[in-house]
């Protein structure tokens, strides 16, 4: 008989057409997060389980899936498991890292873009019907072009990040646990600066790091203050990695110039004070959001989750 395979999304058809076709596959079939109540339901005679990284995959979950095998993330971030609960059990838990990075960037990308050039006040005005003709003064930005662009954390997605500042003509510095090796540094054109050089000198500062215990909030009223006042910070990693609190206080005291966050502290909530900020370019963690890339996370949960229940080693088993 097929394994039993539980999904707490619907995923692109070609997708689903697969992951029917292989196993027995109950899934949401409603456009929404399912409770905590449900996904408990939906584990306990699950043999494997496709989680977004909306799922709090917590101890109790997994302690109430006897027969699991596999917890095949549709994410690269895996900081919605427990990994520790997972390990105990003898689970293997896996992640799609690599089909995202490219149109993360371009997300990240476009964050800048919109931060710094004011796209959705503009658009907005020009929808609105008020614009009487152009003005030397009106909706004024900021350049990004020959600007300083501050990576923290070049992995994978960094790096996508800081190949398409070349284009932009961008002096491109970075912060990472490691310091590359120099013929990487000179791939990329990013030189390593310490967290707190990397914060004074940058205009543009870009988050793509895990959440880890060390990355919360490392983002805090002392890291903002560091900031200059006419810099972006831009964030498509994860939403607890900067203290919200501080950076809607940051905002308001015009400390920093702007923000771009595709990412938030406590998704999906994006508290009021933050929505007022017009300085502030909002959006609802769409950084993957591209037919092509999540047809390819799905090809790639299939890899993983199909390895693991045929007795295999899959390609993207989480440490
Ligand atoms: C991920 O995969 O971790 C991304 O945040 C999805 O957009």
């Amino acid at each position: 008989m097929a394994p039993t395979v539980f999904l707490t999304r619907t995923l692109p058809d070609p997708i689903m057409r697969e992951l029917r076709r292989r196993f027995r596959l109950r899934f949401n079939r409603e456009d929404r997060p399912l409770s905590k109540a449900e996904i408990l339901r939906g584990v306990r005679k699950a043999d494997g389980l496709i989680s977004m990284l909306s799922d709090a995959i917590d101890r109790e979950i997994i302690e109430a899936a006897p027969d699991l095998r596999v917890i095949a993330n549709y994410a690269v971030g895996y900081n919605n498991i427990d990994l520790n609960a997972a390990r105990e059990r003898g689970m293997v838990v896996t992640n799609t890292p690599g089909v995202l990075t490219e149109t993360t960037a371009d997300l990240t990308w476009a964050l800048i873009l919109s931060v710094a050039r004011r796209i959705p006040e503009a658009e907005q005005f020009a929808r609105s019907g008020k614009w009487t003709g152009w003005a030397p003064t009106q909706l004024l930005g900021g350049d990004v072009f020959g600007k300083t662009l501050g990576i923290v954390g070049l992995g994978r997605i960094g790096q996508a990040v800081a190949r398409r500042a070349a284009g932009f003509e961008m002096r491109v510095v970075y912060t990472s646990r490691r310091r590359l090796p120099i013929r990487e540094e000179k791939r990329f054109r990013a030189s390593f600066l310490p967290l707190s050089d990397l914060l004074r000198e940058s205009d543009f500062v870009s988050l793509h790091l895990p959440l880890t215990p060390e990355s919360r909030h490392l983002i805090d009223r002392k890291a903002l203050r560091r900031m200059k006042p006419t810099a972006f910070l831009i964030n498509t990693a994860r939403g607890p990695i900067i203290d919200e609190e501080a950076l809607i206080e940051a905002l308001r005291n015009k400390q920093i110039a702007g923000a771009g966050l595709d990412v938030f502290e406590n998704e999906p909530a994006i508290p009021r004070e933050l929505r007022e900020i017009k300085e502030a370019v909002l959006l609802p963690h769409v950084g993957s959001a591209s037919l092509e890339t999540r047809i390819r996370m799905g090809r790639i949960v299939l890899e993983n989750i199909v390895a693991v229940l045929t007795g295999k080693k899959p390609p993207n088993m989480v440490k």
